[in-house]
């Protein structure tokens, strides 16, 4: 029997290949996807997973699917998680789902009967990946060493590694965990734990400290179609190097960073701090243009939808009907969100500075201080007020009494 291992290539993953191999008797096909993690990681990665006595390596750039197929549809859905997580993680759920999809098929071209993944039983990604597994082949067996092995930590996960003839990664040791893919990257863990220390400005790898970032600002102007962002300045992008180009300019002014405590799927409260430079900007803009383009319920209906759409997201439940038939709507209710944004970055902060849409709703000449076009008459406000007024007045009325 096979098992096909989500790698990294890191020390967790890597003990986790020696140990399938003893626990289960298993042949070990590693797999890693590019989401844009950095490629140092993928550098030299098959050698690694040979080493570590696997017997294949299978790599996919999965960069352009995961931001049009994943991040874009989240960012058109306006999915934020306990208002202030961009799904880095939570649309660095993408990140997981894209991954495990190509995993399940790659599962399938080398007749593997079994998954397994390096994530701990405390967290979020063990069941983000496990509802994926079972959403695409329910039939494939699940095995979690996190879960069932003694290793308790680095240490002991050294020794295994040594006891086994592993070579033992010599990436440099990080004292945090992180997730790092073309959203952003994410931080938890040493001084974090406790949510009364102050990040360390040495912890950031993405965004400049805002502090030191550029004193001129810079202007950046993005063009949306149908709710999905297709040019910066003028250029025409692929949703992965649009994704890049933004990154590029926000990291440069120290934008998106974010600090936060959330609840966890398995119930406990989590300290993180994430870098989604680029994808705060696009955020941001696509606000700004559906500020044109809704009417006021539409936009309070698609920010209802939008909460439970982060929540889906941030629980793996990416193949659910629910985000599904969410997305019809998302889709449909964006047909409009058409038009360019312009904003300034500046240490830290991006700030609108233009926006304009073909569909835009904002209609100057009724709403100008100037006398307009005669489409609003001021004498008909009187009736109105009085009207939408009737339920204050009554219960005024009765208060008095
Ligand atoms: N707390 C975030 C989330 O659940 C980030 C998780 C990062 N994952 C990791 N394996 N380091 O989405
Ligand atoms: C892990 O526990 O594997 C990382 C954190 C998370 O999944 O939430």
């Amino acid at each position: 029997n096979k098992v096909v291992l989500a790698y990294s290539g890191g020390l967790d993953t890597s003990v986790i290949v020696p140990w399938l191999r003893e626990n289960y008797g298993c042949d070990v096909v590693c797999f890693t996807a590019d989401v844009g993690q950095g490629l140092g990681e993928l550098e030299g990665l098959e050698a690694k997973a040979k080493a570590s006595g696997a017997s294949q390596l299978i790599i996919k750039d999965l960069k352009e699917e995961f931001v049009k197929d994943f991040i874009f549809p989240c960012l058109r859905a306006g999915a934020v998680y306990e208002r202030k997580y961009l799904l880095g993680t939570s649309m660095a759920r993408p990140l997981v789902l894209v991954f495990v999809q190509a995993m399940v098929d790659a599962a399938k071209e080398v007749g593997a009967d079994a998954v397994s993944h390096g994530c701990t039983g405390k967290g979020n990604d063990q069941v983000r990946f496990e509802l994926t597994f079972f959403a695409l082949n329910p039939k494939l067996a699940v095995v979690a060493p996190w879960r069932e092995w003694d290793i308790k930590g680095r240490e002991d996960a050294i020794e295994y590694a040594k006891k086994h003839n592993v070579p033992v990664p010599v990436t440099k040791k990080s004292i945090y965990s992180r997730d790092r893919n073309l959203w952003h990257i994410s931080h938890e863990g040493d001084i974090l734990e406790d949510p009364a220390n102050e990040p360390k400005e040495d912890m950031f790898v993405m965004t400049t400290n805002p502090e030191k970032a550029p004193d001129t600002p810079e202007y950046l102007e993005i063009s949306f179609e149908r709710g999905l962002p297709v040019s910066v300045n003028g250029k025409a992008l692929s949703p992965a190097k649009l994704l890049e180009a933004l990154n590029d300019a926000g990291a440069r002014h120290g934008i998106g960073r974010v600090d936060m405590v959330e609840n966890r799927l398995v119930g406990m409260k989590s300290r993180g701090v994430y870098e989604t430079p680029g994808g705060t900007i696009l955020s941001l803009a696509a606000r700004e243009l559906e500020s044109l383009t809704l009417d006021r319920e539409t936009m309070q209906m698609k920010d209802t939808m939008a909460l439970k759409y982060a929540e889906l997201v941030y629980a793996g439940r990416w193949f659910d009907p629910l985000r599904e038939s969410l997305d019809a709507f998302m889709e449909k209710v964006t047909e409009t969100t058409s038009g360019s944004v312009k904003l300034k970055l500046f240490k830290g902060s991006a700030v609108v500075a233009s926006r304009t849409s073909p569909f835009s709703l904002y209609r100057q000449d009724i709403s100008s201080f100037e006398e307009g076009s005669g489409i609003y008459n001021q004498g008909d406000a009187a009736g109105f007020i009085r009207l939408y007024g009737l339920p204050t007045r009554v219960r005024a009325m009765l208060l008095e009494k």
